[in-house]
């Protein structure tokens, strides 16, 4: 979901309603803002897009204070009771919240006795209420006092026509930005909402509140009155958030691979003595000589290249190391061992169950370090170092450059752990020649974009596909299939290609292709044999492999990528599968920045 909120001298409602459309990639099943003006509070909500809600705006709405909310929903369904603001009885406070309230349910059946109605089904109705019925002079304290009987995570932005001047906004596990400008002042949930209008913004932390008027803002606690929180300057450019001629947010970023790459290993590598510099993880040659074991957790696609930075850390550094989905480790009361290195991987930084995972590890003495794209997010805050992605902000749902950045960011931390072990110079300085090369042979791959695209038309027609790919190669295979079924609504179920003969080989069949991962490695004459397995029994193949790779008889289509080092060649190994879903979905003519049911970043359980 996303949160924006205006104080300022212009009317507020085209700024929020600009700013939700920025922000409509975390959450889009309905939208709402309310505007406050001399003559009271206006609330308008409506199911769908942004643009819904725009286009139902009353053509006068003059206010100059307003909040504004962009929904993906958790508690009850889309429907336009439940999308936010959502207000007090009596209309007089309006509240938009991410976030979930644990206590909502006890707090509904105090305030129903207490004579309140409710209209919606949602947990945040209920802060509305709290904060309409506080007897508190000031909205701020008001708010203030609400908070202390709420138990759970939110990120809240108030609304009161009672005090039209100001906005008060509250964080407690999910983000909350300050944006400061000229006169007026912003608010938001995600930057991508304000590098339009300023560059300047203060990250709230948990527990923290703020009053926010067009003169300024002030940031406190409970505690403490005024926490001084001081503006930082953030880099994302508006550029960064627009289309920029690019018919979606996920072909643009694709596209932009080979630069951001460039940029993130800017000031990296150490080519003298075959390293990586990575002095954000705080971590000393000694500590890091301690580890005995890495932990991987990440949720969906950031899991997945998870996978490759076990593979990777094993292969260059060999220490055992393994992957796990964030959401499961959690859950099972996992052994934390001091030890053991703990990695959180995470485009947005604020996925709840690896930030709940991060939590665990950290109540229980491990040390954790994160691979981020977010700068400032909520894991990045939370790790003990950590080593930012620098992808530039990731709009399209389904994640490409973040997760290509991920693979380089294992890449770094394998050669780092590596070379302060049994890596050799050579071999250190052989993999940084190898990821030198990285963004030319990544634009190689998309210069193939055409061949590749008349490919994926073919396998859009299928029902059903199979990924498959094995050591290195799998989790190539487990994120090829993943975009293709986000985005274009296939059946895609990746397997590891020795498996196959144990099983699904029974499914294959002319209708149900199946891309293969065959690398130039140790491995390759086993991929080629089954995949002539796969041909024998009438099925169709697409190898994504290496030049050198004669595929002989098996009569597979082929998209050739560029051969890097071996250990890295995985990354690049990626790129097609981009390419592949991208295009199954342009044919299919879904919407691919949005893809119906998931949002970019999972802030509930
Ligand atoms: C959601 C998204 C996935 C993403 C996952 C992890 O489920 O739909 O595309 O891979 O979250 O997101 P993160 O921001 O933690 O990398």
């Amino acid at each position: 979901c996303g949160i924006v909120g205006y104080v300022g001298r212009q009317p507020a409602a085209p700024i929020l309603v600009e700013g939700l459309t920025r922000l409509e990639y975390r959450g889009y099943d309905s939208a709402g803002i309310s505007v406050a003006g001399p003559h009271g509070q206006t609330v308008v909500r409506r199911v769908g897009r942004v643009r819904e809600l725009e286009a139902a705006l009353p053509k006068r709405l003059a206010g100059t204070v307003g909040i504004g909310h962009t929904r993906w929903a958790t508690h009850g369904p889309a429907t336009e009771a439940n999308a936010h603001p959502h207000t007090s009885g009596d209309g007089r406070v309006s509240v938009v919240h991410n976030g979930i309230i644990d206590n909502a349910a006890a707090l509904r059946d105090r305030l129903s006795r207490e004579g309140v109605t409710f209209t919606s089904d949602t947990d945040t109705e209920v802060i509305a209420h709290l904060v309409a019925r506080s007897t508190a002079p000031e909205l701020e304290e008001r708010v203030l006092e609400s908070l202390e009987q709420v138990v759970g995570t939110y990120a809240i932005a108030v609304l009161d026509a009672e005090a039209p001047d100001r906005v008060v906004v509250a964080r407690n596990g999910s983000p909350l930005i300050i944006g400061v400008g000229e006169r007026e002042m912003f608010v938001a949930s995600d930057v991508a909402a304000l590098v339009r209008h300023t560059s300047s913004v203060v990250h709230l932390d948990d527990g923290e509140l703020a009053v926010v008027t067009s003169r300024g803002y002030r940031t406190f606690t409970r505690e403490t009155p005024d926490t001084g929180r001081e503006p930082t300057t953030i880099e994302t450019s508006d550029e960064d958030v627009e289309l920029g001629g690019h018919g979606h947010f996920m072909a643009k970023e694709i596209a932009e691979q080979p630069e951001t790459v460039a940029r993130m290993l800017r000031g990296r590598l150490d080519t003298r003595f075959g390293t990586a510099r990575l002095d954000g993880l705080n971590l000393s040659p000694r500590d890091l000589r301690a580890f005995r074991r890495v932990k991987i957790l990440g949720c969906g696609s950031a899991y997945y290249v998870g996978e490759l930075g076990a593979l990777m850390i094993e292969e260059l550094a060999r220490i055992p190391a393994h992957a796990e989905a964030a959401s499961e480790f959690r859950y099972r009361n996992p052994i934390i061992e001091p030890d053991t290195l703990y990695v959180a991987v995470s485009q947005s930084g604020e996925t709840a169950d690896t930030a709940f995972a991060v939590r665990e590890i950290k109540r229980k003495g491990g040390q954790v370090v994160g691979l981020v794209n977010v700068v400032g997010s909520t894991i990045a805050r939370e790790c003990d170092g950590g080593i930012y992605l620098h992808a530039g902000p990731e709009i399209a749902v389904a994640s490409t450059k973040a997760l290509t950045h991920m693979g380089v960011g294992f890449a770094l931390l394998a050669l780092l752990l590596g070379r302060v072990r049994d890596l050799s110079v050579a071999d250190g300085q052989r993999i940084i020649a190898g990821l030198e090369r990285l963004p030319a042979d990544i634009a190689q791959v998309l210069g193939q974009e055409d061949s590749i695209s008349d490919i994926a038309r073919e396998l859009s027609a299928a029902e059903s596909l199979f990924f498959i790919g094995r050591v290195r190669g799998f989790p190539v295979a487990r994120e090829g299939a993943q975009k293709f079924k986000e985005i274009s609504y296939r059946h895609a179920e990746a397997y590891q290609t020795s498996e196959l003969k144990h099983g699904p080989l029974a499914l294959i069949e002319p209708s149900r292709p199946t891309v293969a991962v065959i690398p130039a490695d140790d491995l390759t004459s086993r991929n080629l044999a089954a995949a002539e397995q796969v041909m024998a029994r009438g099925g169709r193949v697409v190898a994504v492999t290496h030049p050198s790779v004669d595929l002989g008889e098996v009569g597979a289509r082929r998209i050739d990528v560029p051969r890097n080092e071996t250990e890295l060649d995985p990354i690049l190994l990626m790129i097609p599968m981009q390419l592949l879903a991208y295009h199954a979905a342009v044919s299919l003519g879904l919407d691919i920045d949005k893809p119906r049911n998931l949002a970019k970043s999972v802030t509930v359980e």
